[in-house]
Parts: C-alpha cells; sequence; structure tokens
C-alpha cells in the first residue's frame, strides 16, 4: 500500500514552480519599474548639477573666436557675440582702438551693455559701471573688472582671443 503521505495532490506539485515565477515576475517588474522612476526623477537632477561644471568646461576648451567682417564694425559701436557659450562684446572707439570683453557682470552675472553716448559700460540689474577702455569696474556693485581678450585686426576679419 503506498504511503498517503508521500503522495500529494498533482495540483500542489505543479503550484511551487507557478508561485515562484509569479514572485519572480512581480519582483522583476517592481524593480524595473523602479529603476524607470530613479531615472526619471535623477536625470532631471543630474543635468541641473551638472551644467556649471559644463559650462566652465566649455568656457575653458574655447581659446578664440574669429568675426568674419567685423572689421567693418563703424567706430564707436559695439558687436556683441558669443565667446563659447557666453556673451561678449567688441568695441571700436572712435579713436580707432578695438577693444573686447566678457559681457557678463561681475556682479550677479547680468549680461552689461555698450553705452558710447554715456561712454560707459552698463549693467542694468543693479547699475554697475565698467570703464568701456579698459574694462575695469569703476561704480556700483561689480566686485572685479570685465574679463579682457585680445583683439587682432587680419584680412577683413577680427580674432577675438584669452588674454
Ligand atoms: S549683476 Fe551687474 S550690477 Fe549686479
Amino acid at each position: 500500500m503506498p504511503n498517503a503521505s508521500a503522495t500529494s495532490h498533482p495540483n500542489e506539485q505543479t503550484a511551487a514552480p507557478t508561485d515562484a515565477t509569479r514572485r519572480t515576475f512581480i519582483a522583476l517588474g517592481v524593480g524595473a519599474l523602479g529603476a524607470c522612476y530613479a531615472g526619471l526623477i535623477g536625470y532631471p537632477v543630474y543635468q541641473y548639477l551638472a551644467t556649471p561644471a559644463r559650462k566652465a568646461a566649455a568656457i575653458g576648451a574655447v581659446t578664440q573666436t574669429v568675426l568674419d567682417g567685423a572689421d567693418k564694425l563703424p567706430a564707436g559701436s559695439v558687436l556683441m557675440f558669443k565667446f563659447g557659450p557666453n556673451p561678449a562684446m567688441l568695441i571700436h572707439h572712435t579713436d580707432g582702438t578695438w577693444v573686447a570683453f566678457g559681457a557678463v557682470c561681475t556682479h550677479l552675472a547680468c549680461t552689461v551693455s555698450y553705452e558710447p553716448e554715456q561712454a560707459r559700460i552698463y549693467c542694468a540689474c543693479h547699475g554697475g559701471v565698467y570703464d568701456p577702455k579698459t574694462g575695469a569696474n569703476v561704480a556700483g556693485p561689480p566686485p572685479k573688472p570685465l574679463t579682457r581678450y585680445k583683439v587682432e585686426v587680419q584680412d577683413g576679419r577680427i580674432l577675438v582671443s584669452k588674454v
């Protein structure tokens, strides 16, 4: 006579592998969902935190900008351009000299503008004033001069490079 305790119901033998498979599937699904959720939250946070480092690397990588045709800029006027990712300005003074500065205010990084009628570079955010010949901070809250670039006029174009 067969041992009654050794036999089991046929459904019990097949139920164990099915439960394990279902549990594994659910665990994998929950894990994948968690990974997606972490990615959705984490990626924007990573982008936000990494942007200043990327900007700094981009600024460091750029050493020169070529401005084709900029030698025709009338005296007493300005040409705004990008030096890497940042705004910059090329000024052709009425005495024939050229200067180029970063156009980012050294106070809180607003973009400055050249005002030839006032003979100044002005930051409208908090009233910062810079000397348009040297870029020196002369009034208002800016703590440092503007970044100055080297300017070379060559064959119909202007080369602006880091000093
Ligand atoms: S940001 Fe330019 S004066 Fe404050």
